[in-house]
């Protein structure tokens, strides 16, 4: 029941109104027992939106494109992940100090590791935007990580964290899958289209494959590596993983994860 004690969250970004946060972040309230609601807010004034976050007091927020960069400037403290790799998913209201952490680095290694062995493997990154970034800090301490970016500069700036950092191109894609034993697509390529990063000819059986885009579910890249015998990991594991620590800063639960994916499905046939 919603009352005067019920604590607000919530997703701010541009646009938002596709998001499966709210109704796994609901569902799990719910589940829990908290008195707490999450909504989905399609922010125009980043800098006004953090204001009303303190004003109101809202306890906690996702933050999305296209801010998850821009405000980090508009908080009191920051989680180390979070000012090393230059990028906010999840800000924490404590006693009124807005804090900026960042799950999606967390989340794309605790998906990983759900399906495989991470550690000491060979890891090829393609894409270096704000997950590629996050992703790259994250595993980078604990397994080799060559990344491919289109806009070459941004790879090479990676190599701060001890990574490799070269240009996506088709010679590059070929020469380091052949190398890799995990390949993460953290590009938009793939996103509500069916074009792939990835030549299917350069796919080989014992390849791991996770594409960070969940929609669609399915991505070609997926259903190309599976055809090839791959095992895939989807985009809603990302989201369900970087989700799950989210719920864990805001509250202190480690939510079931297998009942956020059931309830993200549910939410995903009901928006169609
Ligand atoms: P996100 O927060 O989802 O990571 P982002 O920061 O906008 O989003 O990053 C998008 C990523 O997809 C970038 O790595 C981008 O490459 P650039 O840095 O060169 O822009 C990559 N990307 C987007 N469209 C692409 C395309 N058509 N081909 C290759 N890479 C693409």
């Amino acid at each position: 029941m919603i009352n005067a004690k019920t604590r607000l969250y919530g997703l701010i970004g541009k646009p938002v109104e596709h998001s499966l946060s709210p109704v796994i972040h609901n569902a799990l309230f719910k589940r829990y027992n908290i008195n707490a609601v999450y909504l989905a807010f399609d922010v125009d004034d980043l800098e006004s939106a953090v204001k009303g976050v303190k004003a109101l007091g809202i306890s906690g927020l996702n933050v999305t494109m296209p801010y998850k960069e821009q405000i980090l400037e508009f908080l009191d403290e920051l989680s180390e992940e979070a000012r090393a790799i230059g990028s906010v998913n999840t800000v924490v209201n404590r006693e009124g100090k807005l804090i900026g952490y960042n799950t999606d680095g967390i989340g794309a290694l605790k998906a990983l590791k759900r399906f495989t062995e991470v550690e000491g493997k060979r890891v090829l990154l393609l894409g270096a935007g704000g997950a590629g970034k996050a992703i790259a800090y994250t595993l980078s301490r604990l397994a080799r990580v060559v990344v491919l970016n289109r806009t070459e500069r941004k790879a090479k700036e990676l190599e701060k964290f001890g990574v490799k950092g070269e240009k996506l191109s088709k010679e590059n894609l070929k020469r380091y899958l052949s190398w890799a034993d995990i390949v993460i697509n953290a590009t938009s390529l793939g996103m509500n289209e069916d074009r792939s990063p990835i030549p299917k000819e350069f796919l080989r059986e014992n390849l791991v494959v996770f594409d960070i885009v969940y929609s669609p579910l399915e991505t070609n890249l997926l259903r190309e590596a599976r055809e090839v015998g791959c095992l895939t990991i989807d985009g809603l594991w990302m989201l369900i993983y970087q989700g799950a620590e989210s719920f864990r800063l805001w509250t202190g639960v480690k939510p079931d994860v297998e009942f956020m994916r059931r309830e993200a499905l549910k939410g995903e046939r009901r928006s169609i």
